[in-house]
């Protein structure tokens, strides 16, 4: 099952997605993920991201479509895996598709007030794993591996407005261009759970 999520900023993709991998078995692949581990450890890809990332804009296509690529290329990717945040323009869409047959694009639908609320009361960790302040009852340790969470620098206010804008701009067109593949499903982003059951509802047709 090859799959890509779509969605803005914050409209749950990186929850959804650790939810369908732990479910279907298959590796969440995200790009904002892979530039925050380099842009931790400091290497010449994250040092170059950083620049982007934290003016809201995105990483150039060239940087972001070799990257993947390469990812799809390793082993756990023989039986699947969940595209999160990647395509997110027109030429790498084009490029993944001369690499590889998508079978479904998940389109997960949610207003930008509500956006704005869940982003800028996210807590993430190095580790991958996402929570909103309203589920920790005050504590800053991760519930999966004890490491400290952090606020992710691209999730202030004026970022998260640049970053929406980038995503009208250059990501929205995307649900089009599936469209006109017949790959979309739409799903309404309500709670985390009601939102993974009607993603499973689609995925356990495929
Ligand atoms: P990336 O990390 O992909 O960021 P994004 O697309 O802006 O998406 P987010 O991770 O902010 O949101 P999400 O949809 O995953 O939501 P989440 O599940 O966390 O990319 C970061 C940057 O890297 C980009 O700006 C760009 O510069 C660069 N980049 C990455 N990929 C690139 C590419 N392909 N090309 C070029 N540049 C690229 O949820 C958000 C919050 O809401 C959390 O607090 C969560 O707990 C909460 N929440 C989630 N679901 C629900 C729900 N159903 N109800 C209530 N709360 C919820
Ligand atoms: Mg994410």
């Amino acid at each position: 099952m090859k799959l890509i999520l779509l969605g803005a900023p914050g409209a749950g993709k990186g929850t959804q997605a650790a939810k369908i991998s732990e479910y279907y078995k298959i590796p969440q692949i995200s790009t904002g993920d892979i530039f925050r581990k380099n842009i931790k450890e400091q290497t010449a890809l994250g040092k170059l991201a950083k620049t982007f990332i934290d003016a809201g804009n995105l990483v150039p296509d060239e940087v972001v479509i070799d990257l993947v690529k390469d990812r799809l290329t390793a082993d756990d990717c023989k039986n699947g895996y969940i595209l999160d945040g990647f395509p997110r323009t027109i030429p790498q869409a084009i490029a993944l598709d001369k690499v590889a047959k998508t079978d479904v694009v998940l389109n997960i639908d949610v207003p930008f007030e509500i956006i704005e609320e869940r982003l800028t009361g996210r807590r993430v960790c190095i580790c991958g794993a996402t929570y909103h302040v309203s589920q920790l009852d005050g504590s800053d340790v991760c519930k999966k591996c004890g490491q400290k969470l952090f606020i992710r620098d691209d999730d202030k206010i004026d970022t998260v407005k640049a970053r929406l804008k980038v995503y009208s701009e250059q990501t929205a067109p995307l649900v089009e261009y599936y469209q006109g593949l017949g790959l979309v499903r739409n799903i309404k982003g309500n709670s985390v759970e009601e939102t993974f059951d009607e993603i499973k509802k689609v995925l356990d047709t495929l």
